[in-house]
């Protein structure tokens, strides 16, 4: 009953609250992909203005997968880390040589195209595809760090999998994709990383380490 009240509450919170992004007017795969491969460095203000452009030189996959490099190397530019310009049109290719143009539609399938690791996978198969699955990345691990005060170190790589089983548990099946983003949105709201106001959070009847004052402890990240 409580994780059912919980997901109902950030739900609501979301549809009422959500942030109004491009990349959230519609599924398409491919614009999952692009969006979620430019937010991995790159701040949500800076990324708006890229994506459009993006899209407008690169309609489709089967154009991106057949741009000439200079073209995508020149589009990306301003983004930095041009490698993540050059596994964008791997991916393509992928989909558009390998699988005939026919997207996989689980995580698992995603995380074999270039460039895609398991918070990438995750992002399109909830948002795109509905499969129940978490988006893991620096967000989730602060969020639900918090609200279960989870003390495991962020910093190991084992401790990915942890989270993503605790999220499974919670993730609302029947909208993956905006479970997984409002979390996001929660993280850029009211528990971010610097000056956090849990007090006012919409979840913060769920949040454990706001309730015990200890917040300011979660996540737990030793230095590598
Ligand atoms: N950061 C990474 N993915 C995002 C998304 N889909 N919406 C907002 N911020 C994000």
């Amino acid at each position: 009953a409580k994780i059912k009240a919980f997901r109902q509450t950030l739900l609501t919170w979301y549809d009422q609250n959500g942030r109004d992004l491009p990349w959230r007017r519609n599924q398409e795969p491919y614009h999952i992909l692009i969006s979620e491969i430019m937010l991995q460095q790159t701040q949500v203000q800076t990324v708006i203005p890229y994506y459009h452009n993006f899209l407008q030189h690169f309609p489709t996959v089967q154009a991106l997968a057949a741009a000439p490099e200079e073209e995508l190397l020149q589009v990306w530019s301003g983004l930095g880390y041009y490698s993540r310009a050059r596994h964008l049109q791997q991916a393509a290719q992928q989909i558009v040589q390998d699988y005939g143009g026919v997207w996989p539609q689980t995580a698992a399938g995603l995380a074999d195209l270039s460039g895609v690791g398991p918070y990438t996978a995750g992002a399109i198969a909830s948002i795109s595809f509905k499969e129940a699955v978490p988006a893991v990345d620096g967000n989730a691990f602060r969020v639900f760090a918090r609200l279960l005060e989870i003390d495991l170190d962020i910093a190991k790589p084992q401790t990915r999998s942890i989270f993503a089983a605790i999220i499974q548990q919670i993730i609302d099946p029947d909208r993956p994709g905006d479970f997984n983003q409002a979390i996001m949105d929660l993280g850029a709201s009211y528990l971010t990383a610097k000056n956090s106001d849990p007090a006012h959070s919409p979840v913060r009847d769920f949040d454990a380490s706001w309730q015990a004052g200890t917040y300011e402890d979660y996540p737990v990240k030793t230095k590598k």
